[in-house]
């Protein structure tokens, strides 16, 4: 069992909106049920680092997804800019090689801040016959390993994964890193356009520190109870 504190944190809100007013809605009505939210493309074009700041001086934790990729010295500098605007975690990719994640880790390790500096392997959009398509050879999975262990290797502090990938990146490369699982639905629930879907119960149980949840938040009829539920569910998994 977990303590409550530590499952809430393990808990992330994505905040997959189009706007800061929204995105405002969302966060009252989750009040202190969850403590991290999660930033993406979308909401970060519209509004920019405002919504950011925002965030962070109202107390909350935000994790910055734009995910980074480009020469080691951009990334390095995109990293710096994201720890100055109190950023906990942020997503570089993995394939962007380990120059580029060394200069992310160090940028992030350097900082006042230190965002955990998450690697993104394959993105589950991708399938063997797309990886293929752009010279990589081998199954998807082999080559989440293998990014994930470069992604280790240069010093970023964990992966984002589905709970499958979780599960064996766990057994092949231990444990002392995060794990970040999308794709979560509490039983029960739409699955929406997510392929494959775990609970929150079992995707802690298999190797995940921390979850990804959108949907099944936002849309819910009471949104601080659907992301109590969820902690409720982490809280029970057996880790
Ligand atoms: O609404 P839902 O719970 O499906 O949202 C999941 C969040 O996780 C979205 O922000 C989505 O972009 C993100 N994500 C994902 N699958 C991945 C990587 C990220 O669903 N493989």
């Amino acid at each position: 069992m977990l303590a409550q504190s530590q499952s809430k944190d393990r808990l992330i809100v994505a905040l997959d909106v189009p706007s800061a007013r929204q995105a405002r809605q969302i966060v009252q009505s989750i009040g202190d049920a969850a403590t991290t939210f999660k930033v993406g493309k979308q909401l970060f074009t519209a509004e920019g680092p405002q919504v950011v700041r925002d965030l962070v001086s109202s107390g909350r934790k935000v994790f910055l997804d734009l995910k980074f990729h480009d020469i080691p010295n951009t990334v390095a500098g995109a990293v710096r800019s994201a720890a100055e605007l109190g950023v906990t975690m942020l997503t570089v990719h993995a394939s962007g090689g380990s120059k580029m994640l060394k200069a992310g880790a160090d940028a992030a390790a350097q900082s006042a801040a230190k965002p955990m500096v998450l690697a993104v392997t394959v993105l589950t959009s991708l399938s063997e016959a797309d990886l293929q398509e752009i010279g990589v050879p081998g199954t998807v999975l082999s080559q989440v390993l293998r990014l994930g262990a470069l992604a280790r290797a240069a010093g970023c502090g964990g992966l984002v994964a589905s709970a499958h990938e979780a599960r064996e990146l766990r057994r092949e490369l231990g444990e002392g890193f995060a794990i970040v699982t999308p794709g979560v639905r509490p039983a029960g629930s739409a699955a929406g356009d997510q392929a494959r879907v775990v609970t929150p119960r079992d995707a802690i149980a298999a190797g995940a520190t921390h979850l990804v949840v959108g949907r099944p938040i936002l849309e819910a009829p009471d949104p601080a109870q659907a992301a109590a539920a969820i902690v409720a569910d982490i809280e029970s998994a057996v880790v």
